[in-house]
């Protein structure tokens, strides 16, 4: 049997990850959440009545935690972070303190675990950020870009410092400690249980409530990828030989779309018939937003397979009797 953590367990991915790993009896997982952002919902707790899941309500910041730990997990992996815009505006102190600790205690428990195969660190796509605003960033985006900071005094900027200071907390654990790791940069994850702050959440209730659908930069272009993909390729990148010590972007590139275009397949998917009122460009919204996942392809054989369309059916079958029940 194989034991797994996971960090962050009753988020969004993390929650999918550990029903995903929980479907297959040869893995024991231990799902580890402070429930700041998570929730002990209908999913979750279905998920924790499995014989094979554990749920540990604990603070991963806090280096006591690590102390109440059983020291046989073959993997960890590391999701939990204080993440979401507002999350990000009005705390940033927590997110470069949570983040932060939360990462380096993982690394120095990571230490003391003789059969850990590796530990996952989940990165973001907006450590990109700085050097699509301020330099020619290639699009679709290869992991070999440079990173840029943005403006250090913003505290929008400590998310992208966060998770820049936790791929390289990673990097030198593995080399200075042969701590087996692996990096992934997630690029816009989406569906069920995602939250209501995602634009297609937000547009599942503007679209019920109204004919008339505002847009803001129309055609600016994005690439989602199902939630479903992104945890095959989690569970993928976590247990490949190739890649352990990389960095790896998982998305899904096949399918870019402006924001019109997504907005009217929801409406098309919720059965509603919309007017849409174009709006100026959001200042600071890129124009073009897309990973470059020929890496991860080409190291584990990952291929997305649920199209946007299925993905937000999908999403949309979850939502439709929780659209009142907003929560962050
Ligand atoms: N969802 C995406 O599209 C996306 C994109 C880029 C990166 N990521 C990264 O993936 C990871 C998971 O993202 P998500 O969307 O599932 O976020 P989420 O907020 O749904 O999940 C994070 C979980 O961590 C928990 N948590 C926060 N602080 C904690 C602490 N100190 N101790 C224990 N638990 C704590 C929260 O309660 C929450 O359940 C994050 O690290 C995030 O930065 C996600």
């Amino acid at each position: 049997m194989l034991r797994i953590l996971v960090t962050g367990g009753a988020g969004f991915i993390g929650q999918a990850l550990a029903r995903r790993l929980s479907d297959d009896p040869q893995y024991h997982i231990v799902v580890a959440d402070n429930l700041v952002r998570g929730r002990l919902d209908a999913d979750m707790q279905e998920l924790i009545r499995r014989p094979n899941v554990e749920f540990v309500e604990g603070n991963v910041a806090s280096v006591e935690f690590f102390d109440t730990l059983p020291t046989n997990f073959d993997y960890i992996y590391h999701l939990a972070a204080v993440i979401g815009v507002r999350n990000v505006i009005e705390n940033p102190d927590k997110v470069l303190s949570v983040n932060a600790l939360s990462t380096l205690h993982v690394c120095e428990y990571a230490k003391r675990l003789p059969h850990l195969r590796r530990i996952l660190f989940s990165s973001t796509s907006e450590v990109y950020a700085g050097t699509l605003k301020y330099f020619s960033l290639r699009i679709p985006t290869p992991e070999t870009e440079p990173l840029t900071l943005d403006d250090i005094t913003a505290p929008r900027t400590t998310y992208m410092l966060s998770k820049i200071y936790g791929e390289a907390v990673c990097c030198m654990y593995g080399k200075l400690y042969d701590v087996p790791y692996t990096i992934v940069r997630y690029h816009n994850v989406y569906g069920p249980r995602m939250g209501f702050l995602h634009v297609i959440p937000e547009m599942f209730v503007k679209i019920r409530d109204h004919e008339i659908i505002d847009v803001a930069s129309p055609y600016h272009t994005r690439a989602f990828c199902y939630i479903d993909d992104a945890v095959t390729a989690t569970i993928l990148a976590a247990e490949h030989d190739a890649t352990q010590g990389e960095i790896v972007n998982i998305g899904n590139s096949s399918e870019e779309v402006s924001i019109r275009e997504l907005v009217q397949n929801i409406a098309h998917i919720m059965g509603k018939e919309i007017r849409i009122q174009e709006l100026p460009d959001t200042p600071g919204s890129p124009r073009r937003r897309c990973p470059d996942i020929s890496k991860i392809q080409r190291l584990t054989g990952f291929k997305p397979r649920v199209c946007l369309r299925d993905g937000i059916t999908r999403t949309y079958a979850w939502y439709k009797d929780r659209l009142d029940a907003r929560h962050e």
